[in-house]
C-alpha cells in the first residue's frame, strides 16, 4: 500500500499542491477540543492529532504502540538537524548519550529538549471541492513526547496520540506541507457539530466550495496577523512552554454597538510577549483579562436588561446564563446583545450568538450561558479567542501576505464548516 501511494505522489501534478485534513470535534467531560485527522507512520495508520495553533513542531507519544518502518531519529550533524537548529554550535545540537535515544546519537530539538525523528505523513490532495487521492511526505518532522496527554490531563489517550503543530515555525505542520515554507498558507474551519467534520486546508488560497457550492473564500475580511513567540506558564506545575502564536490587532469590543472601556495597553502584545489578543484552538472558550471580562459582563448584562432577557443562576466556568425558554433563536443562534471585535484596520468580526453563547442541556436544566471566562489577572496574553467563538467560522492563515482571513459565521451565509464534501474523486 505504501508503494502505492508513493508512487502517486510522484504524479502529484504542481496543481494539485494543495492538501486538506478534517478536524473532528470532541469532548472531555463537555468541554470541547479539536483533533486533526492525517496518515502516520509505513504501512500508513490513520492518526488523531490534538490541533494546536501556537505549538511549533508536531509531537507523538511514541513510546506507546509505535511501529512503522520509516520511522527514525534525525542524525547528528545532517543538513536536516541544521536546518532545525540553524544557529546552534554542531556540538550542542547532538545528544550523543545513548539513553533516551532509539539509535546512538540524534539531532536535539531545543527548548524542547528532545530528539528530532522523522516518519510518512500523507494527506488527501484537493481541488477546493473535494479529497482527491493522498499525497506522502516522506521525511515529516516531529519530537517524541506526550505533551497532548498532558495538554487533555489524560482524557482520550487512547484515540489521541499526539498534537498537530500549527505554530509560526518553518517546521509546523502546514510549513512541511507547503511550498513554501516560511510564507505558507492554511485556512481552519472547525465544526460546531461532534457528528460532522470541519476541515483544514494547506496550501490554498481559494476557492474553499462548501455545499450547496458556496466558495468561502469570496467572504473574507482580512486583517494584519502578528506571529509572535510566548512562554506559557503553567502555575499548578510551575512549568514553562513555547509557543509561536498568531495575534490579531483588536482594538475595541462593541457590545449592540457599544464600545466596553478596556485600558488599551492591555491590547498590545510587548516585548516580552504580554498582552495582545492570540487566537487558540486549545482554549474552548474565549478568555479575557480580568479587568476587560469585568467591563466586558457588566455591558453585556446591561444589554441584556435592555433586551428583557432574564439571568439564571449560572452554570461554571461561566457567569450569565438565561433560561432557554426565555430566549428567541434564529439560525444565527440564541438571540442576545450582539458582540463586535473591531481590529485596528477598522474591520468587524461580529460574534453571533452561536458562537457567543453554549447551550447547557441537563436533568432539569436547559440554558444558553455566555462562553467568555475570566482570564484573571496579568495572563499571558489579554484576549484568547478560543474554538468555541471559532466554530463554523472559517479562518485563512496567509504567513506570506501576514494576514488573517475570516468569514464571521458562515450561518449567514447558509452553510457551515461540516458542509465540505468529503466525497473522494480522482484529481490526477
Ligand atoms: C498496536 O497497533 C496495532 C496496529 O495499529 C493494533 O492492531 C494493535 O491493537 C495496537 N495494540 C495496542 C496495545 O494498542
Ligand atoms: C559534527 O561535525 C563537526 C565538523 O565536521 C565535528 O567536528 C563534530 O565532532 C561533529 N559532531 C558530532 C556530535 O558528531
Ligand atoms: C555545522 O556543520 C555544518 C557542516 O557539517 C556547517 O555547514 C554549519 O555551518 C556548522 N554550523 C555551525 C553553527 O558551526
Ligand atoms: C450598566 O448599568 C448600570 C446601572 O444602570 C450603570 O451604572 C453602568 O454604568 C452601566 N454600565 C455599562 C458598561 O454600560
Ligand atoms: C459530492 O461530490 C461528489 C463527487 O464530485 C458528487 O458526486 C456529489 O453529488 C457531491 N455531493 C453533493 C451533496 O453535492
Amino acid at each position: 500500500m505504501a508503494l502505492c501511494i508513493f508512487f502517486i505522489f510522484l504524479f502529484i501534478s504542481p496543481s494539485f499542491s494543495a492538501f486538506i485534513a478534517p478536524i473532528a470535534k470532541r469532548h472531555v467531560q463537555s468541554t470541547p477540543f479539536y483533533v486533526l485527522k492525517l496518515y502516520l507512520k509505513t504501512p500508513l495508520q490513520p492518526t488523531d492529532l490534538l490541533l494546536h495553533l501556537g505549538a511549533t513542531f508536531t509531537t507523538v507519544d511514541c513510546t506507546r504502540n509505535y511501529t512503522s518502518t520509516t520511522f527514525h531519529v534525525v542524525p547528528c550533524n545532517s543538513s536536516l538537524c541544521h536546518s532545525i537548529q540553524p544557529n546552534q554550535a554542531n556540538t550542542t545540537n547532538c545528544d550523543i548519550s545513548t539513553e533516551k535515544a532509539v539509535v546512538p546519537g540524534g539531532c536535539v530539538i531545543l527548548p524542547h529538549n528532545s530528539f528530532a525523528h522523522v516518519d510518512s505523513l500523507a494527506l488527501p490532495t484537493t481541488n477546493g471541492r473535494n479529497p482527491g487521492q493522498l499525497g506522502l511526505f516522506n521525511d515529516f518532522v516531529f519530537t517524541c513526547s506526550d505533551e497532548s496527554s498532558r495538554l487533555l490531563q489524560g482524557h482520550a489517550k487512547k484515540e489521541i496520540t499526539g498534537l498537530a503543530g500549527f505554530g509560526f515555525s518553518k517546521f509546523s505542520l502546514p510549513a512541511q506541507v507547503s511550498t513554501a515554507a516560511s510564507s505558507s498558507v492554511f485556512a481552519l474551519c472547525l465544526s460546531g457539530s461532534s457528528s460532522a467534520p470541519g476541515i483544514a486546508f494547506f496550501n490554498q488560497i481559494k476557492p474553499y466550495y462548501f455545499l450547496p457550492g458556496i466558495d468561502v473564500s469570496d467572504h473574507l475580511n482580512y486583517t494584519p496577523i502578528f506571529p509572535y513567540p510566548i512562554a506559557i506558564t503553567n502555575r499548578r506545575t510551575n512549568t514553562k512552554r513555547y509557543e509561536y502564536a498568531y495575534f490579531i490587532g483588536v482594538k475595541s469590543i462593541n457590545i449592540n454597538g457599544k464600545p466596553i472601556i478596556i485600558n488599551q495597553k492591555l491590547l498590545t502584545v510587548d516585548q516580552n510577549g504580554n498582552g495582545g489578543t492570540k487566537i487558540s484552538t486549545t482554549n474552548p472558550y474565549t478568555v479575557l483579562e480580568r479587568s476587560i471580562f469585568t467591563a466586558f459582563i457588566e455591558a453585556f448584562s446591561n444589554e441584556s436588561n435592555i433586551m428583557k432577557l432574564k439571568s439564571t443562576q449560572p452554570i461554571r466556568p461561566f457567569n450569565i446564563c438565561y433560561d432557554a425558554d426565555d430566549v428567541s433563536e434564529t439560525h444565527m443562534g440564541p438571540n442576545v446583545p450582539a458582540i463586535d471585535l473591531v481590529m485596528q484596520n477598522d474591520v468587524i468580526w461580529r460574534v453571533w450568538g452561536k458562537n457567543s453563547m453554549v447551550r447547557i442541556v441537563e436533568e432539569g436544566l436547559d440554558v444558553w450561558c455566555l462562553a467568555i471566562v475570566d482570564g484573571g489577572v496579568r495572563p499571558t496574553s489579554s484576549l484568547v479567542i478560543g474554538g468555541h467563538q471559532l466554530e463554523d467560522n472559517l479562518l485563512q492563515f496567509d504567513l506570506g501576505a501576514k494576514r488573517l482571513g475570516f468569514s464571521s459565521s458562515l450561518l449567514q451565509h447558509k452553510t457551515m464548516c461540516a458542509n465540505f464534501n468529503f466525497t473522494t474523486i480522482k484529481l490526477f
